[in-house]
């Protein structure tokens, strides 16, 4: 009897929505209801010739963005990835610039907007890097350097592009956080520091833009698998992964994939949040 019940039940189920996501190559087959199209946006990824800045470039030309691909002294990098986009009928610029450079920000944005028009998202993905040790070993220049690439690129890209979003009424603003804040890891101080300062700015730009239809959000990768482990072969991590709670890393993608979400219309009501992407590896306090 109460298999004749669980059977009709399925069946009424199947029937209002559609195969059940237990049936995956049926779930699979069926069209979505939900796509993500970025077809008339303008996007600006800084850092894209980076390991994320790769695939998130790539993920937004494919949801129809025209892309505009910064990078900072690897110019080859970001021709061949210009290229590679411009060939599979996709719009794309390069520029160039340090990003936390108020006078670099505005010439890339008036190159941007000759050839692809005005900048409708911007993707603050750069990073500097810097060495790791403990705080009473590291030197001030290297909390200066990762504090411009981090805090003052938010600065210096919100200045420069915020106004033609509040002119249109639509914008989307997305920096690249890192689960590290809601760590207490050792050695990494300059980096910690300077992310958290990112959180503060980005927290404060989604309260000061928001009426303006700009939504200010933060992806927060973990230890993701880029071409980089693909091309050393240490995707696994045992030790990393015992913490995360899907027991493996994640990749690139999983990354764009939220980037390209938060780009589109469909999160128009998500502004001020900064999303973890690590199998939750760390987790946002209630
Ligand atoms: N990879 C991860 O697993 C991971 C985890 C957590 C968070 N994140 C965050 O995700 C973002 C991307 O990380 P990633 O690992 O992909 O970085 P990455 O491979 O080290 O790339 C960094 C990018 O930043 C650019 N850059 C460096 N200094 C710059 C400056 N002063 N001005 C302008 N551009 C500059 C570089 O340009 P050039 O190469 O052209 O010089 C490069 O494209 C970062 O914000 C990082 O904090 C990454």
């Amino acid at each position: 009897m109460t298999r004749i019940i669980a059977g009709a039940a399925r069946r009424f189920r199947r029937h209002m929505f559609g195969p059940l996501p237990d049936d995956p190559a049926r779930f699979a087959r069926r069209r979505s209801p939900v796509s993500i199209d970025l077809s008339r946006r303008v996007a600006l990824v800084t850092g894209a010739t980076g390991e994320l800045g790769r695939s998130m470039t790539r993920t937004l030309a494919a949801c129809g963005a025209k892309v505009a691909i910064h990078y900072y002294r690897s110019g080859d990098a970001a021709q061949q990835l210009c290229d590679q986009l411009t060939a599979s009928g996709a719009d794309a610029c390069v520029v160039q610039g340090d990003i936390a450079d108020i006078k670099a920000v505005e010439a890339m944005r008036d190159q941007i907007e000759a050839t692809l028009g005005s900048v409708d998202i911007v993707i603050n993905n750069a990073v500097t890097w810097f060495e790791e040790g403990p705080v009473v070993d590291q030197d001030a220049d290297q909390f200066d350097r990762v504090f411009r690439s981090s805090v003052l690129q938010v600065w210096a890209t919100a200045r420069v592009f915020s106004q033609p979003m509040k002119d249109q009424g639509w914008g989307r603003i997305i920096s690249l956080g890192t689960e590290v804040t809601s760590q207490a890891l050792i050695n990494r101080a300059p980096y910690t520091a300077a992310k958290c300062a990112m959180d503060g700015m980005m927290r404060s730009l989604a309260r000061e833009l928001g009426e303006h239809g700009i939504t200010v959000n933060q992806v927060a990768p973990g230890w993701m698998i880029t071409d980089r482990d693909r091309r050393d072969r240490d995707e696994v991590q045992p030790e990393y992964e015992r913490g995360v709670a899907l027991r493996r890393r994640g990749y690139d993608q999983d990354v764009a994939n939220l980037t390209a979400f938060l780009a589109s219309d469909l999160a128009a009501f998500i502004t001020g949040v900064r999303v973890p992407v690590c199998g939750g590896n760390v987790m946002v306090e209630a």
